[in-house]
């Protein structure tokens, strides 16, 4: 009987050794690979997904993440032990017991000079003011587009890099649909809004373009007018 007890003692101890090794291990290896991690959220499937692979562990998920060069984020499911991959670095998610999201933090590539990088775009703030076509025009010059910003995560960083006091222009507008709002380059309707109150309003019936940063929030304006503006590119064309 003593025996018996004492024995499984032993055995208990070793597992709980070898569990607290394996988890400093895991610890280490996502330290290494540079990941920020999120327990109990997964992603949502989305257009931005790259894989959905069963991997048994959180660990091979990562691994895979790290892998792909255009992998923003990946989720892993312990029940399911389904992995998600997406270039998205504000991807939509969702909580989910058990789940974990990692998001990668170095990606090997990075943005020309004058040019913020966020995931895996890169963005021009201009500071010289043209009407929204010029400004368009001018993105579309230097490779890149007027910005379209698809999530908030991507408008608080673009707001925490213009000058509070300006409102820019990016590539939303309803010129050709009044009230229905595209991203010019992408020719997708806009799905993230961040309209200021009582915005937009089409203000004497001629306001059809996207101004970023009004009153901290978006608003519809004159496309004659002259605004400084953003311009975005991707770096994985
Ligand atoms: C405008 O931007 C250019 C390029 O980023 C910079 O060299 C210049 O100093 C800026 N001018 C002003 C007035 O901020
Ligand atoms: C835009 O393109 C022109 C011509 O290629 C180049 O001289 C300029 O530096 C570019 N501007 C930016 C902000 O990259
Ligand atoms: C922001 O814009 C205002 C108005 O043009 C200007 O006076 C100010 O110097 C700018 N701030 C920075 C940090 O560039």
């Amino acid at each position: 009987m003593i025996t018996l007890r004492t024995h499984s003692i032993v055995v208990c101890s070793l597992l709980l050794f070898y569990l607290m090794i394996s988890f400093c291990f895991a610890q280490q290896n996502i330290r290494k690979r540079n990941f920020v991690i999120m327990k109990g959220r997964r992603i949502l499937p989305s257009n931005t997904k790259i894989m959905t692979k069963i991997v048994q562990s959180y660990m091979a998920c990562a691994a895979l993440c790290s892998k792909q060069e255009t992998c923003c984020y990946a989720s892993h499911d312990s029940n399911t032990h389904r992995c998600d991959l997406d270039v998205s670095c504000c991807p939509q998610s969702e909580p989910l017991l058990g789940a974990i999201m990692f998001r990668i933090l170095s990606v090997s590539l990075s943005c020309q000079s004058g040019w913020h990088k966020f995931g895996n775009n890169c963005y021009y703030i201009s500071n010289v003011t043209k009407s929204w076509n010029d400004a368009e025009v001018t993105c579309k010059q230097n490779g890149s587009m007027l910005a379209e910003v698809k999530s908030s995560c991507e408008n608080d960083f673009l707001k925490t890099k213009v000058n509070g006091s300006l409102e820019y222009w990016i590539g939303g507008t309803d010129i050709q649909n009044e009230n229905l709002w595209i991203w010019s380059s992408s020719e997708t309707k806009l799905t993230f809004f961040d309209w200021s109150p009582a915005q937009p309003n089409n203000y004497y019936g001629d306001q059809h373009c996207l101004e970023f940063n009004y009153k901290s929030a978006w608003n519809d304006k004159e496309c004659a007018l002259l605004r400084p503006f953003i311009c975005e590119k991707s770096l994985l064309q």
